[in-house]
């Protein structure tokens, strides 16, 4: 067996599937089934962090929303009541027991420096995609590096799991609505962040399905063969035939988002 597969398979027995009946691809199961608030800090608070927190702060947990423009934050705070508070990006990575990270990539280098000493050993969930229309240089070297990975050196010390990425924004405010069909692609290659973002995807009706770790977080794209919605077996099926090396997935995609 490969180191690959062993790894995967730690990780997927310390979220809750025993080794033993476990295949390559394997949904996740939240390590607690019970309702448990979660205090989420949001860095990024447009379509994609926005309606995470909408959805999440309706689901019982406690936010803290943040950007460049506090008064943005602090009156989308207000709207979504009293699980809503907003403060400054370093506020909201010192406040939640996990960090949403939705910002377009080029942000990322500023952002890995500027939260570096709060988000190490943090779970934080990145939704982020590199296109090099957007962001430049730093979308050309994350598509050659492969996204997971990227992130990875460009939060270092973060525990990072990959999800959300290939998936129109406004589909996730509707997930909850067939709970349990949808599936949700993630990566990552630590147990406890996994499982932590698991029970965030779950709260809003997705099924999360770790494809593999970090490496493998590249496959999470738009213009990926996992883009867009899918079954939890369909995504297995397609994930176990892809691979951490050869060629990352640059297809054209639609346009930044
Ligand atoms: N849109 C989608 O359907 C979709 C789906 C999956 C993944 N994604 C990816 O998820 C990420 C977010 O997408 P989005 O569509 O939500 O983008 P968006 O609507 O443009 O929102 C970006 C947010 O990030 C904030 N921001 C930008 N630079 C920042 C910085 N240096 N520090 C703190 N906050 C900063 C912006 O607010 P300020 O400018 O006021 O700071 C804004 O709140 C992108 O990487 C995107 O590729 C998008």
């Amino acid at each position: 067996m490969s180191q690959d597969r062993r790894s995967f398979l730690k990780i997927a027995a310390a979220v809750g599937v025993t080794a033993a009946s476990a295949p390559l691809v394997q949904g996740v199961r939240a390590a607690d089934s019970g309702v448990q608030t979660m205090r989420v800090g949001v860095v990024g608070t447009g379509r994609v962090g926005g309606t995470l927190a909408a959805v999440w702060a309706k689901a019982g947990h406690e936010l803290m929303l943040s950007s460049r423009t506090l008064a943005d934050d602090k009156a989308l705070a207000a709207k979504l009541g009293a699980n809503a508070r907003a403060g400054t990006p370093r506020e909201a990575a010192a406040f939640g027991d996990v960090v949403l990270i939705s910002v377009p990539y080029h942000a990322l280098p500023e952002l890995g420096k500027s939260l570096a000493d709060l988000i190490r050993g943090k779970a934080v969930i990145d939704t982020c995609n590199p296109f090099v229309s957007r962001d430049g240089d730093i979308a050309t070297w994350a598509r050659e590096r492969g996204a997971g990975l990227a992130s990875a050196e460009l939060l270092p010390g973060a525990r990072i799991v990959r999800a959300f990425n290939a998936i129109g924004h406004a589909r996730m405010a509707i997930a909850h609505e067939q709970p349990g069909r949808i599936g949700m692609p993630i990566a990552g290659d630590d147990a406890q962040a996994i499982a932590v973002a698991s029970r965030l995807i779950r709260d809003i009706g997705y099924e999360p399905v770790l494809i593999g770790g970090l490496a493998l977080g590249k496959h999470l794209m738009p213009g990926t063969p996992l883009a867009g919605e899918r079954t939890p077996d369909e995504i297995r099926r397609v994930a176990a035939t892809l691979s951490e090396s050869g060629a990352s997935h640059d297809a054209p995609a639609p346009g930044p988002r």
